[in-house]
């Protein structure tokens, strides 16, 4: 650091002399990592590490061996990079590059933890900044939707009569026979894209996030929609997510390539499966909870031991990505993607057996344990039965792209939503079109 730097140094940062260091301790968890997460990881993340410095973690934050001031010099901001880049006159090297200062009071709080210490409050240094901060509360949802939102996810409340509604930052409960609002849960994730009913049927889980920003997957008691806790947190979107049956694992699929299986009660990782080469789009949970398997944007399906995380088999019979997948039984599975047809396989032979074609993109798929529902790109739900694959019926009345299905057996009931932010309700008994309305509340005009 040159004389002059240093002066200017010093007339930068004495007017924002922390009021106290020894004040009450400030928290890298809970004040620290959420300042660096959202100023500085789109420039200093797993995707870009600009200046070749990373801190998406605490222990990469601590490193950079070829500076030549330390980032950071525990006890002294004023010789710590951390800091004094956030103040320094010269506007072409202060952090955040290419934006307004960071406000005086986010820069008060990082010289007053450097001051104390810099101490790391939390367990692991080596992981994402992301999966140790506090859930974030997300603010509101539009009290009615400027424009139509696509449906991306749907399930229906265990008794069939209700179902809920992937929205804006919320999740909307519709009663099933009528399609009236009942209920708006909030501090939902910007987007969702799976909800999971929980096995013990008192609660459910949502995946989704803002994409390429962040990755959520939260747990709300389903009487009274109160967010219970957030389960798991990443720096690109959950895509899905499956819960063995007696609701012990939950396995979720991120956009960054990614596979986690979480202990729920503890919502402990055991493991993380690097298992696709692109985005992983969809998962499938084998009926006895064993076995789960994975589909992704790479056009692979893979299927492991649910207890050991092991891969057990890959299949790899389709030509384009992949983008929906179910055990049929513990031994069989289907998958769906943009080949336009449907691959019937046994994972211990991983060869079709048989094939479903002429769908067109396929996004999504359901299984009741009798007949297999399949959605995607002509707004069409196909009927089949599984054990010769064949069309029985086609449920019409979308005109976009499926994005969301959900069936419920006991009420013989199937669901889809699509990409114009329409949801629709069907009787699987007699194929009769039970409503079709906006999902979400908007003043849109109604497609008819
Ligand atoms: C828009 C991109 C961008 C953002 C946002 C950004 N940085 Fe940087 N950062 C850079 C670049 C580029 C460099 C390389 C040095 C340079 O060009 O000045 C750098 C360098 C650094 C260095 C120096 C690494 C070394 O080798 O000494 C630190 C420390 C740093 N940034 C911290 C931060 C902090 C803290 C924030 C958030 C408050 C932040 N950066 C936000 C782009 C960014």
């Amino acid at each position: 650091m040159n004389a002059r730097f240093a002066i200017l140094l010093l007339l930068a940062t004495t007017h924002l002399l922390p009021h106290s260091a020894k004040g009450s301790p400030v928290s890298f968890r809970n004040e620290i990592a959420p300042i660096l997460l959202e100023h500085c990881q789109t420039c200093h993340g797993p995707a870009e590490q600009r200046g070749g410095y990373r801190l998406d973690t605490f222990d990469f934050l601590t490193r950079n061996e070829d500076a030549a001031t330390p980032v950071l010099t525990p006890g002294n901001p004023e010789k710590s990079s951390l800091f004094h880049l956030l103040v320094t006159p010269e506007a072409d090297e202060r952090m955040p590059k290419k934006a307004p200062p960071l406000p005086e009071a986010l820069r008060q709080k990082i010289h007053q933890w450097i001051t104390q210490g810099a101490q790391f409050d939390g367990e692991d240094r080596d992981a994402p900044l992301v999966e140790i901060v506090p859930a974030k509360n997300h603010p509101p949802a539009p009290h009615s939707y400027a424009a139509p939102l696509p449906v991306t996810a749907l399930a229906f409340t265990p008794d069939g009569k209700k179902i809920l509604i992937g929205g804006l930052r919320e999740i909307l409960v519709r009663d099933a026979t009528t399609g009236d609002l009942l209920q708006r849960i909030p501090n939902a994730s910007p987007r969702t894209f799976d909800i999971l009913m929980h096995s013990d049927g008192a609660s459910f889980i949502t995946a989704g996030g803002a994409p390429g920003e962040l990755g959520e997957v939260r747990q709300f008691d389903l009487a009274t929609g109160r967010f219970v806790r957030q389960l798991a947190a990443s720096s690109d979107v959950f895509l899905d997510a499956e819960m063995t049956p007696n609701g012990k694992t939950l396995v979720l699929a991120g956009a960054d390539h990614s596979l986690s299986v979480l202990e729920m009660i503890s919502a402990r990782r055991t493991h993380r499966l690097n298992a696709h080469a692109d985005v992983v789009t969809g998962l499938a949970m084998s009926t006895d909870g064993t076995r789960f398997a994975s589909v992704g944007l790479d056009r692979i399906a893979k299927v492991y031991d649910t207890a050991t995380g092991k891969l057990l088999n890959t299949y790899r019979e389709h030509q384009n990505a992949l983008f929906a997948i179910r055990f049929l039984s513990n031994d069989e599975l289907v998958t769906a993607g943009k080949d336009k047809s449907v691959h019937a396989w046994k994972h211990t032979e991983v060869k079709k057996s048989r094939e479903l074609g002429g769908l067109g993109d396929l996004f999504r798929t359901v299984f009741d344990g009798a007949s297999l529902y399949a959605g995607g790109a002509t707004g069409k739900v196909v009927q089949a039965s599984p054990d010769k694959l064949t069309a029985q019926r086609t449920f019409e009345g979308l005109s976009d792209w499926i994005g969301a299905l959900a069936i419920h057996p006991e009420t013989e009931t199937l669901a889809a939503g699509s990409h114009d932010g329409i949801v629709a309700i069907w009787s699987t008994k007699d194929g009769a079109l039970r409503f079709k309305q906006p999902a979400h509340p908007t003043e849109a005009p109604v497609s008819k």
